[in-house]
């Protein structure tokens, strides 16, 4: 039984699998609408998601199958208490494969440990977010046909954003991949990603606070939001949320077939007058986001047509 806890659980092998499942999906949607039939999914939310449980929720129903779940820690036992080694033991024999969000770095992996069924981390703390990154990886690869040889701009709270963290990591994977890195000093990615990932893999990257002036190099822009709720105090937050603002200004200085992505909620950082540019593909990327969890949850349960890996 495979769980997928960081993107570095996956080779890139298989990454390229589920990719290209997920593009097989988004073609064909209904040759996929039985396959689930029987099986269950525990959406287990610890901390707030619009789109992440939803769109495990959605997967699992488009494949044919049933969901159940919480979605706030306040509605489960864990606010009386229960561990989360004790919630994942009973809901093993609930469901067939769990999603799990979390506030507390590591969580899912305890789960993992105690768990009968496959465990899918669907964002810890301020670590990982791997199905956020098969959700940015598939809306790159389908509108830009390609994995590598591309200049990404990472732009926000880089320390806090584990979208970005998880993104990194499986980036580094695929040749000739540069990243230009674009926070407030305070909100720099933390050490051990710049040394133990970037500089020991020889990674072409530069730290920078200036977005305008790195636009025009830019083949896509990940924007992120400040993350309120990881912040110590409020004063802090406050002066490092509006650090940066893309607008249709700004965009004048990106490249005709530029992209932009953001895994939302934005706050602020995005212009509205931005998302009629066609360039955005946010809103895109969140309904891709179902797609590469259809073909996640298949392959989890070994339900994919090759049945290739996860056996
Ligand atoms: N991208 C993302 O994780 O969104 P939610 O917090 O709404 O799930």
């Amino acid at each position: 039984m495979r769980h997928l806890i960081s993107p570095l659980d996956l080779s890139v092998e298989e990454l390229d699998y589920i990719l290209c499942l997920g593009q097989e999906i988004l073609k064909f949607p209904e040759n996929f609408s039985h396959i689930c039939e029987g099986k269950k999914l525990a959406t287990l939310f610890y901390e707030p998601s619009t789109r992440t449980r939803l769109s495990f929720e959605a997967a699992m129903l488009n494949l044919g199958g049933k969901v159940l779940g919480f979605s706030s820690a306040d509605s489960s036992s864990a606010a009386k208490g229960e561990s989360v080694a004790d919630t994942i033991r009973v809901i093993s024999s609930y469901a067939d494969i769990c999603a799990m969000r979390h506030p507390k770095e590591g969580a899912p992996t305890v789960a993992s440990m105690y768990s009968e069924i496959p465990v899918i981390n669907a964002g810890d703390g301020g670590h990982n977010h791997p199905t956020q990154t098969l959700t940015d990886l598939l809306t790159i690869k389908t509108l830009m046909g390609r994995l590598d040889n591309i200049t990404i701009g990472m732009c926000g709270d880089l320390k806090f954003g584990r979208t970005v963290h998880s993104l990194i990591n499986a980036m580094v994977r695929y040749s000739n991949v540069r990243f230009v890195l674009i926070s407030p000093q305070e909100l720099k990615i933390p050490d051990y990603l710049r040394k133990e990932v970037l500089e020991q893999k020889n990674i072409e990257y530069i730290e920078t606070n200036q977005l305008e002036q790195n636009m025009p190099n830019l083949d896509i822009l990940y924007m992120t939001r400040v993350q309120r709720e990881r912040f110590f105090n409020e004063e802090d937050y406050i002066r490092l949320k509006d650090s940066f603002l893309l607008d249709a200004n700004k965009m004048k200085y990106a490249k005709k077939d530029m992209y932009v992505l953001h895994p939302l909620p934005r706050v602020n950082e995005i212009s509205t007058e931005v998302d009629s540019d066609p360039r955005a593909v946010y809103f895109k990327q969140a309904k891709y986001g179902v797609y590469v969890r259809m073909a996640l949850i298949m392959t989890l349960l070994g339900l994919d047509s090759e049945k290739l890996f996860f056996r």
